[in-house]
């Protein structure tokens, strides 16, 4: 029979788990906090701990406030809604700080997180599965595939909450029984962009109600994509993002910030990080977040590997006035990174690569003699492994900046600035 446990909670793991101690060996206990007693059922012994579910909070913390969601502890997301603000917070920087330590950054300046409010998610992608009874749509439960199907979600938008029992009406008569489906929603300046993913080509019937469910609820547009192949269903209007008054219209589910807050906390960052800087390199630019408001005041370099996002910036850039020039260039930046001698000619890079980092690129930034080095990341692990990099090659790392998109989870962005010694 699995052990129980009855331990108090004393510190945070980095995916905010609650970190006891049973002889001296952590256990990690989800869904706790730390001043919580706990009973806790082991499930597994790790390197680093024992891995044990919750059974039973004996004595809580007076730290805890009621969850905001009906769905929280099935739903995977937002495992830290029974925070209250403050202590929130406070794990918020903390988290920055356990990453930066790992990588010996013990006396860094971590500012002010900036924490995007309830209700800001603008874009989500939901999992849906046909089954007897009708369709289930909503998000994953922790650690699995089974999804749980959501009647509301907190943190995201009410326009793209609105859409979820609808979508469970399209869906039902749409999807084969026990067929899944990914659908992805993105709030843009035209309106919500929808792409469903379903192994299934559609039939006219099919079509029809996706136009009527289009037109219906005044989607921008609408996609069904069947095995990588991408069909229009409904293009109503461009969906278009704004940067810094350049209209970007968007190609089929690409990226773009999790929320608005964050995006303007994230370019008050990175622009106020290159003031006073000439020409600056903005590297892994996606369709120009930090590349627009970069270039009212700066030459920008625009540098991006997926090509349908650096072509709908370029055509953005040749029609939009106000700007300094902007040079386009599509390139594997993993593969291919810009050279120390390339670099030569910046007076600042930016860098915003996806989860894995920017190795590579990193290793040619350490060797240069950019002044200013402007590091953008979405995992707090790799941005201290790429800041160390930075900094055995001459960098002194000036301040962190977190940024939470995703309240109550783990996730967590950071802008990081550095200058040459
Ligand atoms: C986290 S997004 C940031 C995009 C943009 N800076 C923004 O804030 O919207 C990372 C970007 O890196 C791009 N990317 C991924 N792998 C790449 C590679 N090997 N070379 C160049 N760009 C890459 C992605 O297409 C994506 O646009």
């Amino acid at each position: 029979m699995a052990e129980l446990l009855d331990i108090e909670i004393m510190s945070l793991g980095a995916q905010g788990d609650g970190v006891g101690t049973h002889n001296d060996t952590p256990v990690f206990v989800p869904f706790t906090m730390p001043g919580d007693k706990v009973r806790a059922k082991v499930n597994e012994s790790r390197r680093n701990g024992l891995y044990s579910e919750l059974v039973e909070i004996l004595s809580p913390s007076a730290e805890r406030q009621t969850p905001a969601c009906a769905h929280f502890g099935a739903c995977g997301g937002c495992q830290l809604q029974f925070f209250d603000d403050g202590t929130y917070k406070a794990w918020v920087r903390e988290r920055a700080l356990m990453a930066l330590g790992q990588h010996g950054f013990e006396d860094v300046t971590v500012l002010e997180p900036a924490i995007s409010p309830k209700a800001s998610r603008r874009r989500v992608a939901l999992k849906a599965l046909r089954t007897a009874a009708g369709v289930v749509l909503g998000f994953n439960e922790r650690q699995s595939h089974t999804i749980i199907d959501v009647s509301m979600c907190p943190v995201t938008r009410s326009e793209l909450t609105a859409l979820f029992a609808p979508l469970r009406a399209l869906l039902v008569a749409i999807l084969d029984q026990r067929m899944a489906a990914t659908v992805h929603m993105a709030l843009t300046a035209s309106g919500v962009d929808m792409l469903i993913d379903a192994p299934k080509a559609l039939d006219l019937a099919a079509r029809e109600s996706l136009s009527e469910f289009a037109n219906e609820h005044d989607l921008a547009a609408l996609h069904w994509q069947e095995q990588g192949f991408l069909d229009p269903v409904a293009i109503r209007r461009e969906p278009v993002m704004d940067f810094a008054g350049a209209r970007v219209v968007l190609p089929p589910a690409s990226f773009v910030q999790a929320t608005e807050e964050g995006e303007a906390a994230l370019t008050r960052a990175v622009t106020k990080a290159c003031e006073g800087f000439g020409r600056v390199a903005d590297l892994f630019c996606g369709l120009g977040t930090f590349t627009f408001p970069l270039a009212r005041n700066h030459q920008v370099l625009a540098a991006e590997g997926a090509k349908s996002s650096l072509d709908a910036l370029t055509a953005a850039a040749n029609i939009s006035s106000g700007f300094k020039q902007i040079i386009p260039r599509h390139r594997d930046l993993f593969r291919r990174p810009l050279t120390a001698a390339e670099l030569k000619i910046f007076d600042a890079v930016v860098f915003d690569p996806p989860r894995a980092g920017a190795s590579a690129q990193v290793a040619e930034l350490a060797k240069s003699e950019v002044p200013r080095i402007v590091a953008v990341s979405c995992n707090p692990n790799t941005f201290s492994r790429d800041a160390r990099t930075l900094a055995d090659g001459g960098y002194v790392l000036e301040s962190v900046l977190p940024v939470d998109q995703f309240l109550w989870s783990p996730h967590l962005e950071l802008v990081g600035v550095f200058s040459k010694i």
